[in-house]
């Protein structure tokens, strides 16, 4: 499998606390079947969580010296960018990153709030051929409240990521209802870990998870979730997105 949002890179915000940490994250999704991972450190304005590209790319480069040594895992770089009205200057001034440098760029909403701005934002990086990719829309509250916005956001060419542990409650039952419902009406484009800590409740239960997941979606639709589309995004190419059939 190929994961397109884990927070392991260490001391950059609020994932491994130290390189030992990040390590140990790696060795144990080597272990659950991941040989690619991209790197999508949180960058939110205004907040401790906005380290430039240049110090990713440093603390990624010294953990690939690490990894090399000892286990069979390839990382990328990324970000999990907060939805802001400047990203597309936060990418000029090179403070963020794109997934793996592609036309692919992972966002993340506030929880509880739906900002005004929300769509425009979206609509702008959509106009300049990025393609917003939303991280784990099943834990926002208006979507849980209102499942048909979800379509607003595949009909303008956004992209949807779900977080593999909502399958057993890891954020509440609401989340995980709306798991359930986005995986049966074939919302989702990837399923990734958003991986923060070597004691995550996904280790213990990946293979209870993959087996939750693919009764409902079928091992075709999982592997392209996990495998086929987070390849894509590796290689920039072009990923068929239900909006299309709207
Ligand atoms: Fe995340």
């Amino acid at each position: 499998m190929i994961d397109i949002h884990s927070h392991i890179i260490n001391e950059i915000d609020d994932g491994a606390r130290s390189l030992e940490e990040s390590l140990s994250i790696l060795k144990k999704l080597s272990k659950i079947g991941f040989t690619d991972i991209i790197a999508t450190p949180h960058y939110i304005s205004g907040s401790n969580y906005v380290s430039n590209n240049y110090t990713k790319n440093y603390k990624l480069e010294n953990l690939a010296y690490y990894l090399k040594k000892e286990i069979p895992i390839n990382v990328y770089l990324g970000n999990e960018i907060f939805i802001d009205p400047d990203i597309i200057h936060f990418l000029k001034r090179r403070e963020i990153t794109t997934l793996n440098n592609s036309k692919y760029i992972l966002v993340e909403f506030p929880v509880s709030r739906q900002m005004n701005e929300m769509m425009d934002i979206l609509f702008l990086l959509r106009s300049k051929d990025y393609i917003p990719i939303i991280a784990h829309p099943e834990r926002y509250i208006y979507l849980q409240e209102n499942p048909k916005l979800i379509d607003e956001f595949l009909k303008m060419g956004c992209l949807f990521q779900g977080n593999f542990s909502n399958i057993v409650k890891k954020y509440g039952t609401n989340a995980k209802k709306l798991f359930i419902y986005m995986l049966k009406n074939n919302k989702y484009q990837f399923l990734a870990t958003d991986i923060h800590h070597d004691g995550d409740i996904l280790f213990q239960k990946m293979k209870l998870i993959e087996h939750k997941i693919s009764k409902i979606i079928g091992k075709e639709k999982y592997h392209e979730l996990t495998y086929n589309n987070p390849l894509k995004v590796l290689k920039n190419e072009n990923i068929k997105s239900p909006y299309e059939e709207y």
